[in-house]
Formats: C-alpha cells, sequence, structure tokens
C-alpha cells in the first residue's frame, strides 16, 4: 500500500509520516526534501530563484514518479501538492494508494505557523499571529474542496502525533 499524506502547511505531515513508516516498517519519502535533494537548493530557494511555476512543475513530476516507482510506502506531499494540475486526481485514481487529509483547524495551523513560517515562502512575510489567522483562513478555504477529496480524513487538533498515528493505523488495518 502507498500512504499519501495531504493537508495544509503545519498539519504534521512530515512528523506524523516519519512515525507512521515507523509503525509499519514502510519507507517515508517527503516530498519538499525529495525536491530540496534533487534540486540541490531550498524550497525557499526555488521559489526565490526559479519561482513558484517551476517549483509546482517539479513537485507535479516527483509525485508521479514517486507513485509509479515504489510501492509500501508513505509520501508526504506539500501544503500545495493536492491543489494544482492534476496532482489530486492523481492521487485518487492511482492504484493501490490511500491518501489521508490531516485536517487541522485555522487556529491549530495558525499558532503552529507563526512559529514556523521561515522556511515557508508562502508565509514567511506574515509578521502577526491575527494576520497568520486571516491569511490560513483565506487559503484553506481555497485548498479545502482539494483536500476533501482524500479518502481518509483524521482530525489532528488536540492530538498527540502518537495519537493520531495510531488513529490512522487503526483505520487502515
Ligand atoms: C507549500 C507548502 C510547503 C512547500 C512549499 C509550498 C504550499 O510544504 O511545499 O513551501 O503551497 O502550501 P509543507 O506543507 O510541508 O509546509
Amino acid at each position: 500500500m502507498i500512504i499519501v499524506l495531504i493537508g495544509y502547511m503545519a498539519s504534521g505531515k512530515s512528523s506524523i509520516g516519519t512515525k507512521l513508516a515507523k509503525k509499519l516498517d514502510y519507507n517515508f519519502v517527503d516530498l519538499d526534501d525529495l525536491i530540496e535533494e534533487k534540486e540541490n537548493l531550498t524550497v525557499s530557494e526555488v521559489f526565490k530563484t526559479k519561482g513558484e511555476v517551476y517549483f509546482r512543475k517539479q513537485e507535479a513530476f516527483y509525485l508521479k514518479e514517486q507513485i509509479e516507482n515504489n510501492t509500501n510506502f508513505i509520501l508526504s506531499v506539500g501544503g500545495g501538492t493536492p491543489c494544482y494540475g492534476t496532482n489530486m486526481e492523481y492521487i485518487i485514481n492511482a492504484e493501490n494508494v490511500t491518501s489521508i487529509y490531516l485536517k487541522g483547524s485555522v487556529s491549530t495551523l495558525s499558532e503552529k505557523l507563526i512559529k514556523k513560517k521561515s522556511k515557508r515562502p508562502l508565509i514567511a512575510h506574515i509578521e502577526t499571529e491575527e494576520a497568520m489567522a486571516e491569511f490560513v483562513g483565506k487559503h484553506l478555504f481555497e485548498r479545502i474542496h482539494f483536500y476533501n477529496k482524500a479518502q481518509v480524513k483524521v482530525i489532528v487538533d488536540e492530538k498527540t502525533k502518537e495519537e493520531i498515528a495510531n488513529e490512522i493505523v487503526f483505520t487502515l488495518f
């Protein structure tokens, strides 16, 4: 089985994916880390020097490449991955893929993001918690329609990463 974790920035995709991989003895791939490795640049540097359109092309390419060439692994994608091109259709229709939406509320996400914004080019410029909550609220509204196509939805608010990983294992197996 291939498990694809989707969700907004700071919903816990990478850390929950790592935990889940250990529990299931699966490999774990983080799509942003993979792009950074292939490009030899950080995501912020790719945005800055090559632009977002280039980043989105690489993201779509490596998403499909990973799913086509691997089995039994966990893939955490970027917050924007499901929302561009045919990526979400591809994830949903790919054989052997289960997509999981890690669903966080605007307040959970924006509280985390104000502390972890520096590596994230789309929000690095936002100064206050209030402005972050306003941005996340609008952005999530635009994206939720893509996230809601996932086969499984798990609420992450007020749960530990361990609880979330256990909930996913319980739901899937
Ligand atoms: C993005 C999310 C980031 C990264 C890039 C763009 C987005 O990944 O792919 O900064 O469009 O939401 P995380 O969700 O892992 O922060």
